[in-house]
């Protein structure tokens, strides 16, 4: 089974890149931030317990996105091949996931990192928060929030991959379909 970690700032094209992907090579796709947008919107615990962090840009514990992502994991078995996409942000959380691949006897193969320069990012943000009402979007604030915590925790956690042999980095401006044609040809080594 395939595993990719789809990694980036916010805005870089994981989300967009991902449902390509997904079509072309016959995956499945998790984002975290999607499960806990539902679980927000359906008002869950999980939801309810997040909510606050989430509109101003803080990331969810850890325990509960490795414990959203094991189950994701544990349903997909029979999987050709998975995309984590926004999944680990923090160090912690890839050592966790490192763990609950091998319990299923399965590892990340590849991780592919989208690099776009932050004025980019910022720009692609405030243009879909106009359009798409999500509430993280909302702010030049609560943008800038996601970056600096973007910087701050999540940016390392490429060195676990890198360490790994694993780090992909993949050129994420220019148009969706040159970044999908820069991705395949990285996946395309694995399948
Ligand atoms: P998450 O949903 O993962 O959001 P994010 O990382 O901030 O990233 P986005 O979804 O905003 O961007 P994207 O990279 O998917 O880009 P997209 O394709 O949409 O996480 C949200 C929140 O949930 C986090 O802040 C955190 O609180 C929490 N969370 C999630 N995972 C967590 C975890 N593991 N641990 C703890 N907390 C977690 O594209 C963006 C825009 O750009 C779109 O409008 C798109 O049309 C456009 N675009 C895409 N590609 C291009 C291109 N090539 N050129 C021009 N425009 C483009
Ligand atoms: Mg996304």
């Amino acid at each position: 089974m395939l595993n990719i970690v789809l990694f980036g700032p916010p805005g870089a094209g994981k989300g967009t890149q991902a449902s390509m992907l997904v079509e072309k090579y016959g995956l499945n796709h998790i984002s975290t931030g999607q499960v806990i947008r539902d679980e927000i919107r359906r008002g869950t615990e999980i939801g309810r317990s997040v909510k606050e962090r989430i509109e101003h840009g803080e990331l969810a514990s850890d325990d509960i996105v490795v414990k959203l992502v094991a189950d994701f994991v544990d349903q997909h078995k029979l999987s050709k091949g998975n995309i984590y996409d926004g999944f680990p942000r923090t160090t912690v959380q890839a050592r966790e996931f490192d763990k609950t691949l091998a319990g299923h006897d399965e590892h990340v193969d590849v991780m592919l990192s989208l690099e776009v320069p932050e004025t980019e990012l910022v720009k692609r943000l405030l243009l879909r928060g106009r359009e798409s009402g999500r509430a993280d979007d909302f702010s030049i604030d609560v943008i800038r929030n996601r970056l600096d915590i973007y910087n701050a925790q999540t940016a390392v956690v490429a060195d676990y991959y890198r360490r790994q042999g694993k780090y992909s980095p993949i050129d994420g401006t220019g148009t969706v379909d040159d970044v999908f044609a820069k991705l395949c040809e990285v996946i395309n080594r694995f399948v």
